[in-house]
């Protein structure tokens, strides 16, 4: 590309309705140090998307699904190595060390930055940089807050298009001098002169790096959902956790649902559950039957920013206009919904494709087809994934849809105002120990369930699955700053709010996952869980009866749930419901070694709690 160089920086030539010069300047110093042969820059169009998919099918990146099947949609099949986020490999990068916390990876900003600069020099060579300008949240909104990521991937470009309010609008809204934060990526792959590329370029080295101090974010070596769609966790959780902080509000690792009873009464509630444990289910729950007349709505499905307004009410707003969702699991049954979105317009990541050019998954239908190409390009059937243990599709395969495809889209769901929030629920994966259901006494109680919650990991997260670790808030892998701080913001939030009169969200600590002796759900989950929800509305509503209070809250016994439509005998219920003491002794051990390695500006409440929840085990 022809570009002339001015002061040792490339002079780029920004379109004309791009008018902020510190912006463009950024761009030419970024293109400047990676060195890509061009640089686009992504105006959001729809011809623009078909053109990037279309390049990518040339390339072997993506292939098109049948249009018959899946109308403008699209199958990726990534690196083998490259399939989910990189927990060790992501970093916090503060001047001080404590501010990161014991829970991040930290390095010296300094430090990172000297390593940044080696590797992305020359990253992009041979690559289009794609500038891509994002809003989370609506455009234009007051709440709403400015991206733009510098990526050498059509990939993201595509994605972040759908993910997010992407293209020339952003523009507008920045003007001149308005705030973006600058996010960069690169796969780390440049090409030499005639070199041929690889379907899914990525490099073996990874860093997702964030600057909370200076809202800036890095990321290396990585084309995959979290570690490069730079909106989503970087963005919208580990920085705006600190922008959060420190304006008074929320990011929070949270789906948001609107759910109306037969009379009309609507309640939204925000629940956090780790990666790959059921926020996009339970946002586009179904009602089970016995529940006619009940309406479940989506306003988000992952990321909830919460703010408080000015009648003392928490309001939550979904800064995301896509779902990554995972695949594995869903089908017509469990998530029809969910189904139905995916019927046209969407990117596939990681499944299988069948011979008639559709996708499939594990979970997907209950027989599989009896041939299909699985996501590492093989050939696979039921007897060659029996006799290897070869899943068809990765188990953190995603789909990425826009939220405009869901069929329960709440009509609230980009209201800049954002929804009145009546509950937090909270949830884990665990076979064992934490009931179906609790809730907590007060604010305290439930911040406490809340840090000291425990999930089982999943295929989200690259390393060791199924082992239980704890996972405050599901924010584990996405608080921006000090653990032990986030749980002050979130007591001071609460203090702050009752302060003024008003009531708080409940809190609830819920578990679908119980399994029985042969390992299997005990729960039946999914639709389900209305179940469930039902009986927190009766409780924030004053309906319910008293439930059963035990060290952990309280729960509601098996004649405070509403069956209608379900076969679930009382003893069932008592496997997923009672509490097992020499079970809560070893779970207590765990909370002891979080708070011990949290101890650090611990909130002495948090410890008060466990000393309360001590004493009620030995009584
Ligand atoms: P991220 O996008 O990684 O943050 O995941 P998520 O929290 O949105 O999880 P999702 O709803 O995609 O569910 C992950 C997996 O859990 C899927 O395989 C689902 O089928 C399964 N799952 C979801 N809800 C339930 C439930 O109520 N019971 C059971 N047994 N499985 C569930
Ligand atoms: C998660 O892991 O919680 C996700 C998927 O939602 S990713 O976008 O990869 O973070
Ligand atoms: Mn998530």
């Amino acid at each position: 590309m022809n570009q002339p160089v001015m002061n040792g920086v490339t002079a780029v030539e920004a379109p004309s309705y791009v008018k902020h010069q510190k912006l463009i300047s950024w761009v030419a110093e970024i293109a400047a140090l990676t060195k890509p042969d061009s640089i686009y820059w992504c105006d959001g169009s729809e011809e623009e998307y078909n053109r990037l998919c279309a390049l990518m099918v040339e390339g072997g990146t993506m292939k098109k699904l049948n249009p018959e099947k899946r109308p403008n949609s699209y199958l990726a099949c990534s690196d083998p190595s490259d399939v989910a986020r990189v927990e060790d490999r992501t970093f916090i990068c503060t001047d001080n060390k404590e501010d990161a916390g014991p829970t991040n990876n930290w390095m010296a900003p300094a430090e990172m930055r000297a390593t940044m600069n080696g590797l992305f020099d020359g990253a992009m060579r041979g690559r289009t940089m794609y500038v891509v300008p994002f809003s989370m949240g609506p455009l234009g909104s007051p709440i709403a807050h400015i991206g733009v990521e510098l990526s050498d991937s059509p990939y993201v470009a595509v994605n972040m298009r759908i993910m997010t309010r992407m293209g020339r609008a952003v523009y507008e809204v920045l003007g001149s001098d308005g705030e973006f934060v600058p996010c960069v990526h690169t796969v780390g792959a440049p090409l030499e002169p005639g070199q041929k590329d690889v379907a899914w370029p990525c490099n073996p080295t990874k860093y997702i790096v964030h600057y909370p101090q200076t809202r800036e974010i890095w990321s290396y070596g990585s084309g995959y959902g979290g570690n490069a769609l730079l909106g989503k966790k970087c963005f919208a959780l580990r920085i705006a956790s600190n922008m959060g902080r420190e304006e008074g509000w929320l990011a929070e690792h949270m789906l948001i649902l609107g759910v109306e009873n037969p009379e009309g009464k609507k309640h939204y509630v925000a629940a956090a559950f780790p990666s790959a444990c059921g926020k996009t289910n339970f946002a586009m729950l179904i009602p089970p039957a016995g529940f006619e007349g009940w309406k479940v709505t989506t306003i988000g499905d992952d990321i909830a920013w919460i703010k408080p307004g000015a009648d003392g009410r928490l309001y939550a707003i979904n800064p995301e206009a896509g779902y990554f969702g995972v695949a594995p699991g869903t089908n017509s049954d469990t998530n029809y919904n969910c189904m139905a979105s995916l019927k046209d317009n969407t990117i596939f990541t990681n499944v299988a494709l069948t011979d008639d050019g559709d996708v499939w998954w594990e979970g997907m239908t209950k027989e599989p087809p009896a041939h299909l190409i699985d996501w590492q390009g093989k050939d696979w059937t039921p007897a060659i994934g029996k006799e290897t243990g070869r899943k068809a599709a990765h188990p953190n395969a995603r789909f990425t849809v826009s939220a405009t495809s869901n069929p329960v889209l709440d009509p609230s769901w980009d209201d800049p105002a954002g929804v009145p929030i009546s509950a937090f629920i909270f949830g884990g994966r665990r076979s064992t120990t934490v009931p179906l259901v609790t809730e907590a006494r007060d604010w305290v109680e439930g911040v406490y369930m809340a840090a000291t919650m425990g999930s089982e990991t999943t295929a989200a997260a690259t390393g060791q699955q199924g082992v239980v670790r704890r996972d405050p808030f599901a924010m584990l892998p996405f608080a921006g700053y000090n653990m032990s701080e986030y749980f002050q913001h979130w007591l001071e939030i609460g203090e702050k709010l009752s302060a003024t009169g008003a009531t708080l969200p409940r809190i609830y600590c819920v578990n679908w996952f119980r399994t029985d002796e042969n390992g299997r759900f005990v729960w039946p989950g999914f639709g389900d869980n209305m179940r469930v929800l039902k009986w927190m509305l009766e409780r924030i509503e004053g309906k319910a009866s008293e439930g059963v209070e035990h060290l952990f809250g309280v729960t509601p016994r098996y004649e405070d749930m509403h069956w209608d439509g379900l076969e679930f005998g009382r003893d069932k219920y008592e496997k997923i419901t009672s509490i097992d003491n020499s079970a809560w002794e070893d779970e207590l051990k765990l909370h002891s070694e979080l708070f011990d390695k949290l101890k650090h500006k611990l909130p002495p409440a948090l410890e008060a709690a466990k000393g309360k929840l001590e004493q009620r085990l030995k009584a």
